[in-house]
């Protein structure tokens, strides 16, 4: 490894950033996520930390002063950080810090320091890398706590005690855990007892900083991998009860269910696969959500988890409200998966065009994201299954489009009006009128009749004399 980085400080922002250090004279760096994603080369940061020894505030308001169109700084004085944006980029400017936690809280009681003391209380030692942005150092590296030899052992490890590290900052536990999923590191063995022995501190980080982590594991590309040092360091059951409530196996009379939870991040990670949609992701993950509180063990057929998808889809918005997340159309979204996420399961033994229309029917505009969460559900063992199941769920897609080709079954509109049905047989509002509309739709979606006006209206006649209606 090179130990000058000039390479890095291609952008010709961080020779202005030097430039109003020099006339400032203050000591400054780039330091952080943008240094690590540089020598791991993951593309170049849009956040890029400045750290300067004395007052990042001061040195973000010159840096604005020599760039073009003198961008807007925002300061943030309770956190002695300021932030302005240029080209694309944030610019986030600090203080170099010593830093002290409260027991009972995140926020810091702050005092200035050296550039050695605020890599001191950073995270990990591949976030307390810094890069000289002086003018006779430009460039160079400064690595106190060997971040570049964590890197290529891939290693997540923090520059102190780990005890004083997460405890300092709990959401650092799961910083830990979201970077190893994220860049395919391992945490080193003392900081993972460390977590594991702080893990009940994470009940003092927001819901919003966790979940933003959360989100972060669930969109790497083996997601599995966070969600079992979740499980394994004891933090899921501070943030994740419902989750873990699926794991292990129960044995009665000879008969056993799957392990629901392992079960479920297999499903995560092949969804992973084919999906960057962080919603179809969270529907994998909850997909199965329900099990826990509906299993039972029945004599006869062994162990069910009856309604299920109901009770879970119910569990959605109980979760989404708990974790702060947005009580909008993306949790309808996942709600609908879940509510769903056995229908097609029928299909894939026996495939029907009206079971296949009902489903176009039910899922609209859902339904392909449906499918791809069906295929990601099948995990079994079974290479004769797994081929059968992926086969069939092949036929329900192109049943599904020619279905719909056909019969315009989504976003279904009624070929015959509520109040042509009025007209017909000169009706008030009534009963009646529900009846004919529901036993059009259903001959359609049984195949009946096609989804066309005037086989519709034959229908619609048919039926209302078998009501004793009287045309008008
Ligand atoms: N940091 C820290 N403790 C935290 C959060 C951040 O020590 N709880 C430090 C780390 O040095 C980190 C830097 O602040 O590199 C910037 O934090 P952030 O922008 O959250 O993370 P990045 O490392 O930039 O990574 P990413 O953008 O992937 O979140």
């Amino acid at each position: 490894m090179p130990s000058n980085y000039k390479t890095a400080l291609k952008n010709p922002v961080f020779r202005v950033i030097s430039k109003a250090a020099k006339d400032l004279q203050l000591e400054t760096y780039v330091i952080g996520g943008f240094v690590r994603d540089h020598i791991l080369e993951r593309g170049s940061a849009k956040d890029i930390d400045i750290v300067a020894v004395g007052s990042g505030i001061e040195l973000a308001k010159a840096v604005s002063k020599l760039l073009p169109g003198t961008p807007n700084v925002s300061v943030f004085k309770n956190y002695g950080t300021a932030m302005l944006k240029t080209g694309g980029i944030e610019l986030e400017f600090v203080g170099a810090r010593k830093e002290s936690y409260a027991e009972d809280s995140r926020n810091p009681s702050v005092e200035n320091g050296t550039l050695q003391d605020d890599q001191n209380r950073r995270d990990f030692t591949i976030n307390a890398l810094a890069i000289s942005l002086n003018e006779t150092t430009f460039g160079d590296l400064l690595d106190p706590f060997g971040g570049i030899k964590d890197l290529q052992k891939k290693t997540i490890r923090t520059p102190l005690d780990p005890d004083i590290t997460y405890s300092d900052d709990p959401l650092r536990m799961l910083r830990a855990i979201r970077f190893a999923t994220q860049l395919d590191f391992m945490i080193e063995p003392a900081s993972l007892e460390a977590i594991t022995r702080n893990a009940n501190r994470i009940k003092i980080i927001s819901k919003e900083r966790i979940v933003d982590e959360i989100n972060k594991i669930l969109m790497a590309s083996v997601p599995s991998k966070g969600f079992a040092l979740l499980h394994k360091t004891k933090l899921l059951q501070y943030i994740f009860p419902e989750l873990l409530a699926l794991q292990g196996i129960e044995e009665k009379e000879g008969q056993r269910h799957k392990d629901n939870f392992w079960h479920t991040l297999e499903v995560v990670d092949n969804i992973s696969e084919t999906t960057d949609n962080l919603w179809l992701r969270w529907a994998a993950l909850l997909h199965d959500i329900g099990k826990a509180p509906t299993k039972r063990f029945d004599k006869k057929i062994g162990w069910t988890f009856h309604a299920h998808e109901f009770v879970g889809s119910k569990m959605v918005f109980k979760l989404f409200k708990r974790l702060k997340m947005p009580l909008n159309d993306k949790m309808k979204f996942v709600q609908k998966m879940v509510l769903m996420s056995s229908r097609p399961i029928v299909l894939a033994s026996e495939v029907t065009d009206s079971a296949v229309r009902r489903l176009v029917f039910d899922a609209g505009d859902y339904v392909e994201d449906l499918m791809t969460l069906c295929e990601a559900d099948i995990t079994t063992k079974n290479p004769k299954k797994f081929k059968k199941y992926h086969s069939n769920f092949q036929l329900v897609r192109s049943k599904i489009s020619e279905v719909e080709e056909r019969d315009r079954i989504r976003n279904f509109q009624p070929p015959v009006s509520g109040e042509e049905i009025m007209k017909t047989f000169n009706l008030k509002p009534s009963r009646e009128i529900g009846i004919i509309k529901e036993a059009i739709k259903e001959a359609i979606l049984e195949g009946e009749i096609p989804n066309e006006y005037e086989p519709a209206k034959a229908f619609m006649l048919k039926k209302g004399k078998a009501l004793g209606l009287t045309e008008a």
